[in-house]
């Protein structure tokens, strides 16, 4: 059977090639498509049994065009980039492969926090995270990445998320929150772990930005959409304090930069899990689950039952 890798940004080498084996052992035969546009992915898929993405679209479209597709991997957490209902309508599972990246993103955390307040390496004094609050806005896999890393850096750190019982986050050192407005206006550091879902999409807005205490730092490596840009650029104009920091790039980006300086700043590319090491592990945990689901209709990690 065949087996497509689609990524527009693609894996490092190192992934391809375990990737490549962990295919080839099972007997099926990968087709690598890296950095195609939508065409060639929808000529791609034509004749595969299963696919490996990464945030790539897979569409109705895209979905209509894999007559013999069974399974579609995304390498990483989120899949707010594949049509569920579409997939499930069609008889295709879906699964993402969790946990495997998260440390990458959340290292790539603590980067931006520290580029942001050492002034983006410009030269004037800028401060330091040691004894700082740190509000983590959902406490999944990469939350609580972050949360260990934190302790390392003597950062008090709390967290909000309904699906987590406050036990579990006492138990790892964490203070639970019960309010977006409770985690806002405690913590100077605030680092963004929600889904894109129709519930949080605009959620992080204007009023809640501005909960933020003094010199607040707003930190997104989830999705551009859980902010509400237009309030975002209001907030950032009534507190002159407030940064704020994105490895997801704002539709407003240009607007942001003019506007603000240094006191935004976005990756051209999401990067948060651009590491070897994030790439070997979610392209090979994909691999791996794609064979098995190809052999005997494994779905541990199915996100459309
Ligand atoms: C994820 O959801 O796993 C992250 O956002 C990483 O996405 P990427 O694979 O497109 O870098």
């Amino acid at each position: 059977m065949k087996v497509l890798v689609a990524t527009e940004k693609p894996f490092a080498a190192e992934a391809v090639n375990g990737i490549k084996e962990v295919i080839d052992a099972a007997g099926h035969t990968l087709v690598l498509l890296e950095k195609g546009t939508k065409e060639d992915l929808i000529k791609a898929v034509a004749d595969v049994e299963g696919l490996i993405v990464r945030s790539d679209i897979v569409d109705k479209e895209v979905l209509d065009a894999a007559k013999q597709l069974k399974v579609v991997v995304r390498a990483g957490a989120g899949y707010d980039n594949i049509d569920l209902a579409e997939a499930t309508a069609k008889g295709v599972c879906v699964m993402n492969t969790p946990g495997q990246n998260s440390n990458a993103v959340a290292e790539l955390v603590f980067g931006m926090a520290i580029m942001m307040i050492r002034n983006s390496y410009n030269g004037k004094a800028g401060t330091e995270l040691k004894e700082k609050s740190l509000g983590i806005h959902a406490y999944g896999q990469v939350g609580r990445n972050v949360a260990r890393i934190a302790k390392g850096f003597d950062m008090t750190v709390t967290a909000l998320d309904p699906f987590v019982k406050d036990e579990a986050m006492i138990a790892e050192g964490v203070t639970p929150m019960h309010s977006v407005e409770e985690l806002y206006s405690n913590n100077q550091f605030v680092s963004l772990h929600i889904p894109a879902t129709p519930q949080t999409k605009q959620s992080v807005n204007k009023e809640l930005i501005c909960k933020l205490p003094k010199n607040g730092v707003l930190i997104n490596t989830a999705r551009k959409e859980v902010i509400d840009e237009a309030g975002l650029v209001e907030a950032l104009e009534a507190r002159p304090d407030i940064r704020y920091v994105a490895d997801v790039k704002p539709d407003n980006a240009d607007e942001l930069i003019a506007k603000f300086g240094d006191r935004v700043f976005f990756t051209p590319k999401k990067m948060g899990a651009q590491t070897a090491e994030a790439n070997i592990k979610a392209g090979i945990a994909a691999a791996e689950q794609v064979v098995a689901h190809l052999r005997d209709g494994w779905n541990r990690f199915q996100v459309n039952k």
